[in-house]
């Protein structure tokens, strides 16, 4: 302790007070707010040892950059430039980690969050009578600005989802803007999905204990410039956040997201077979396209459903295609092997089909995973 204090003692300047917040902002393409931005956090955080780290990702018009230039005329103002990632939620996570300070803040670098709500979520959380201090839009007080009224309501739906799936009680558990002081963000550390969009419900819903929350309203702003990043993959990302949260902690959910592939994939099977069958082939023949068809089906889809991060491309798409034909041709083998063994060991004829098709669907996914998605 002592010895801290002595090493802070020789290199902060004199007039730097100790940091005790700092504000994490995820960017993708928000030069046009940077600024503005850094202007207003100066007026409300006055008089605190302060921070703002901009976690963005890369953005083509240069958002990394303009926060570098402003960052050389202020130690008020960091910046962490990620390359070839995406994703609002780990963003968060690296710029918190990225940060010395007790206490966080998280706000959208577009100006929709009102900055005047800061301080209160600030102390909120630093005297420790909350653990994290949520701005939300439904209390008294807020509003969700000028949002049409299918959005409003689609915003709605997926809060009330959010509170069903996780228990809680947190009015606006989907909220981007909020506080929390950094040993109860580090409980959840190692518990969290940094899945998408919403890193506010995944700590929540990630923390081994549960979190003492302090509501503070606000009312979102207008975006006015820039665009929000908002669309099918963000709504994709929070199901597959919720399913993480709640059947995710028995069953995977890539193998859960591949079960349903291969379940699609017996469908696809049927009807070729069906087809072909019809135009008059053999049943040998027509069950062996049916069976081909299926697996190049079901390797599309595992490529840009299942393995959507890994998603193979161009030319790799064809040795993926070819690894996995392999190994659904051992999977096969696998699932007759085992299911024929067990119908010597059970009466019943389904057990030892069931018992073939989850073998075989166990090593299709083991094996498709360590080598055709290899990370
Ligand atoms: N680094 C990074 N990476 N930043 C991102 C990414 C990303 O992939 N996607 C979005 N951002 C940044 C945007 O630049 C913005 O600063 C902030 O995250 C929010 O993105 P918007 O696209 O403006 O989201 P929104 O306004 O529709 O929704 C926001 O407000 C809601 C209500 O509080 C988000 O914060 C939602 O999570 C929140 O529910
Ligand atoms: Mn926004």
């Amino acid at each position: 302790m002592r010895h801290d204090i002595l090493i802070a003692d020789r290199i902060l300047p004199a007039d730097t007070l100790p940091l005790e917040v700092a504000v994490v902002v995820p960017t993708l393409n928000e030069a046009a707010n940077v600024e503005k931005l850094i202007a207003k956090l100066s007026v409300v955080l006055a008089g605190r040892g302060w921070e703002v780290v901009f976690v963005d990702d890369n953005s083509p018009d240069g958002t990394s950059e303009l926060v570098r230039r402003i960052g050389r005329g202020s130690r008020h103002v960091r910046i962490v430039q990620r390359v070839g990632r995406r994703g609002l939620s780990s963003a968060v996570v690296e710029g918190i980690l990225a940060t010395a300070a007790p206490v966080v803040a998280v706000m959208d670098g577009d100006l929709q969050h009102s900055e005047d709500a800061l301080p209160r979520l600030i102390d909120a959380v630093a005297g420790g009578e909350a653990d994290v201090a949520v701005g939300t839009r439904y209390g008294a007080g807020g509003g969700i600005g000028d949002w049409d009224e299918g959005r409003a309501r689609m915003s709605r739906l997926a809060t009330r989802a959010g509170q069903i799936a996780l228990g809680t009680d947190v009015s606006d558990p989907m909220s981007g803007f909020f506080a929390i002081r950094r040993d109860a963000f580090e409980r959840a550390l190692p518990h969290l999905s940094a899945i998408g969009f919403k890193i506010l419900l995944d700590i929540l819903a990630s923390s081994p204990t549960p979190l003492k929350v302090a509501e503070i309203p606000y009312r979102f702003r207008t975006r006015e410039a820039g665009e929000s990043k908002i669309g099918a993959r963000v709504i994709a990302e929070y199901a597959e956040l919720i399913a993480d949260k709640t059947i995710g902690r028995v069953v995977p959910v890539r193998l859960l997201k591949f079960l349903m592939v291969g379940g699609l994939g017996v469908f696809v099977h049927l009807a070729v077979l069906r087809a072909v069958l019809g135009a008059g082939s053999a049943f040998v023949t027509a069950q062996t396209v049916a069976v081909m068809t299926a697996i190049a089906f079901n390797f599309f889809l595992n490529n840009s459903f299942t393995y959507a991060d890994r998603k193979l491309k161009g030319w790799r798409l064809v040795g993926g295609l070819a690894s996995f034909y392999a190994i659904s041709a051992l999977g096969a083998v696998a699932n007759i092997g085992i299911g024929t063994w067990m119908a010597g060991h059970d009466e019943r004829w389904w057990v030892a089909g069931v018992a073939g098709v989850v073998v075989g669907a166990i090593w299709n996914f083991a094996m498709s995973s360590a080598l055709t998605w290899r990370k």
